[in-house]
């Protein structure tokens, strides 16, 4: 499966049928000839499924504070040099009510696994936020179902849980204490509530293979997910994965890339750590099938001490700032902010 005939007419059935095998994902996953032409077709399946709109959501990152351990994130418990914060909820809700203020229709609330923010803490601020007629995005971890519920209830849109990776025993190695299953039992729960899921993975951790990068995507199919965020794992100097190699930009846009040849009608950011590897990262994987960005609108010292690996983008940069830098970027290739909450369409 190898000669330019194979790989070209495996790049024309993902682009035609939206659908692959795991050994026709892992072939055009490894080939490098031909990449232009793969990434070509996902941009004309980005285009004909979601078009030329780029959906922005302002990212608020409202608490660095975890109890969980995962071994690649500068968060994680055990990371001593962290000065944590958590915002309090006036000013999560100032910082949602700027957002609006520039243009923004969604707001994501991010966080570590912050007990802090207890369930009448996150309903009362999801109530506050969707009265000033934004969507929320909520990517806070994993909670017993009932607490979805009721983050649901109060009118929560959408929920962003990656996977990270589909390999079991990794996951379980890279996350101590953690359970893949909870997981899995965690995107099903927040699917069947009613909230628009989102997944992901995180391409180049120690000990993933390809074959297991193939499964992240036919897993990401198999649970019909609205939004997919893949991103390259970059190593950060003050975790136990410090001297690993980290993920490439090639890859992860790859595995973006086919993410939107399989799922051709989601939602799909151009990730922020995508762009950390490559100044023209954003505008890159724009262009290879992604059609969300995701803005800082954390404000002041917060976003140096969200610091999840070292060479994170606009840590130094207003809310103002990236607002107009991303618009730039955007035009610049032709494409348009779209004026809608963004949900996704189901065409597929
Ligand atoms: N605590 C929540 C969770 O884990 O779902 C949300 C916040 S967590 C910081 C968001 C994402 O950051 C994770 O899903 C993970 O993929 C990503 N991340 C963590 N450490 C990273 C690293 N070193 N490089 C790239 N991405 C990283
Ligand atoms: Fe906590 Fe999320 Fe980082 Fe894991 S990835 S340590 S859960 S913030
Ligand atoms: Fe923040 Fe460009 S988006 S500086």
């Amino acid at each position: 499966m190898t000669d330019k005939k194979d790989i070209l007419a495996l790049i024309e059935k993902a682009e035609t049928t939206h659908e692959l095998t795991k050994d026709e994902i892992v072939a055009l996953l490894i080939d490098t000839e031909y990449e232009a032409e793969f990434f070509a077709a996902a941009d004309r399946v980005r285009r004909m499924y979601v078009g030329d709109e780029v959906h922005l959501r302002g990212l608020i990152e409202f608490s660095n504070t975890c109890k969980q351990n995962c071994l690649y994130c500068g968060l994680r418990r055990d990371n001593k040099k962290v000065n944590r914060y958590r915002l309090g909820p006036e000013t999560i809700l100032d910082f949602a009510t700027k957002a609006k203020s520039y243009g923004y229709r969604t707001v994501v609330l991010q966080s570590g696994e912050d007990e802090w923010f207890d369930v009448a803490a996150m309903v009362d601020i999801i109530k506050k936020i969707k009265e000033l007629g934004l969507a929320i995005t909520l990517s806070v971890g994993e909670k017993p179902r009932e607490v979805y519920q009721a983050y649901r209830d109060a009118g929560a849109d959408r929920y962003l849980l990656r996977i990270e990776t589909t390999d079991k025993a990794l996951y379980e190695k890279l996350d101590p204490g953690m359970s893949w299953d909870n997981r899995v039992k965690c995107l099903q729960d927040i699917k069947e509530l009613g909230f628009e899921l989102g997944t992901g993975s995180l391409v180049g951790i120690p000990g993933q293979t390809i074959e297991s990068l193939a499964d992240d995507v036919l897993f990401f199919k198999s649970m019909d997910a609205d939004m997919i965020g893949v991103g390259p794992f970059i190593p950060n100097p003050d975790t136990p994965l410090a001297g690993e190699a980290g993920g490439t930009f090639e890859l992860s846009t790859k595995v973006m890339a086919m993410t939107r040849l399989l799922l051709p009608d989601i939602n799909i950011p151009a990730t922020t750590a995508m762009e950390s590897l490559n100044p023209q990262g954003r505008v890159l994987a724009l262009q290879r099938g992604a059609n969300v960005v995701m803005p800082n609108v954390t404000e002041g010292e917060y976003r140096q001490l969200y610091l999840l690996y070292p060479g994170k983008i606009c840590i130094n940069d207003t809310p103002a700032h990236c607002r107009s830098c991303i618009t730039g970027k955007i035009q610049g290739i032709g494409r348009k902010v779209a004026e809608t909450h963004g949900f996704r369409v189901k065409r597929a």
